[in-house]
């Protein structure tokens, strides 16, 4: 057995063993998506012809899966990588007539309101959605009873109230690993505003143990190799559970179901 070999798990999630080890390295910008993502869809209720935004989808393979997995209609809404780029994966995929690509900051979204049925986000929450404002800004885009979507890194127990960053984590993550609050942060930060009701708000079982093996094959795998993943799969062999995990949150705007 390689790290690669690992990448393919039917027994725990078999949609995304079908997809090709290779391919999703090649797209890497994190841990598994395809495993947060099916992990994520078993608390929604996506139905083919649906419209839904891929909000921060990076270099595409959540939008691929989308479109495959549950015959929806994507919208792939991305910063950091151009439309370019994405739109070559998408056709590539044999997508290309199902997903778009759309180059655009998560504040500045430029489509009209209530014109989606659902939003779905994967490890990209966190640069971006934890405003007070920033729920209540993308719930405007979903139609009444959209259902909205997102797995995020979490810890397990708040830096607010545990009064630090853990070593492990500061060493690798920096500052940045206040913004991976907890399930249940998120819950509360999502409800209060009554726009929408929380529909699950839990922690990907294992999840620290399927980002090492993610970054293991990618230490092996990517052309950036060992010297970019080492430091991750420090960080959560140290970890081991402890601290870190990810954060799988869906809710239902108010309004017609
Ligand atoms: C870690 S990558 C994950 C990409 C993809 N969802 C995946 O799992 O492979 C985070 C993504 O969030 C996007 N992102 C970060 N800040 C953003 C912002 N302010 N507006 C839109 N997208 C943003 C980046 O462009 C990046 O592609």
């Amino acid at each position: 057995m390689t790290a690669f070999d690992d990448l393919v798990r039917p027994d725990r999630y078999p949609r995304s063993s079908r997809y090709d080890p290779a391919w999703l390295l090649g797209l890497d910008m994190g841990p598994h998506p395809l495993w947060l993502l099916e992990n994520l869809a078993e608390d929604l209720d996506l139905r083919p012809g649906m419209r839904v935004l891929d909000l921060g989808s990076g270099k595409g393979a959540t939008s691929v899966f989308l479109a495959r997995e549950y015959g929806v209609q994507v919208v792939a809404a991305d910063w950091w990588i151009g439309a370019d780029e994405a739109a070559a994966v998408f056709a590539a995929a044999g997508v290309g007539d199902r997903v778009e690509a759309v180059h655009t900051e998560a504040h500045v979204l430029p489509f009209d309101q209530e014109s989606f049925d659902a939003v779905v986000s994967i490890d990209a929450f966190e640069y971006f959605g934890t405003a007070d404002g920033y729920l209540p800004y993308l719930a405007g885009f979903l139609r009444p009873g959209g259902q909205l979507g997102m797995a995020t890194p979490a810890m397990t127990r708040e830096v607010r109230e545990s009064g630090v960053i853990p070593r492990h984590v500061k060493d690798v993550v920096g500052w940045e690993a206040i913004a991976w609050h907890t399930a249940e942060w998120w819950r509360f930060q999502w409800e209060i505003t009554e726009l929408v009701t929380v529909t699950s708000a839990r922690l990907q079982p294992d999840a620290w143990w399927d980002w090492l093996l993610w970054a293991r094959a990618c230490a092996e795998f990517r052309p950036d190799g060992r010297a970019a993943h080492q430091p991750v799969i420090d960080m959560l062999t140290t970890d081991g559970g402890e601290f870190l995990s990810f954060a799988l949150v869906t809710a239902r705007k108010g309004g017609a179901g």
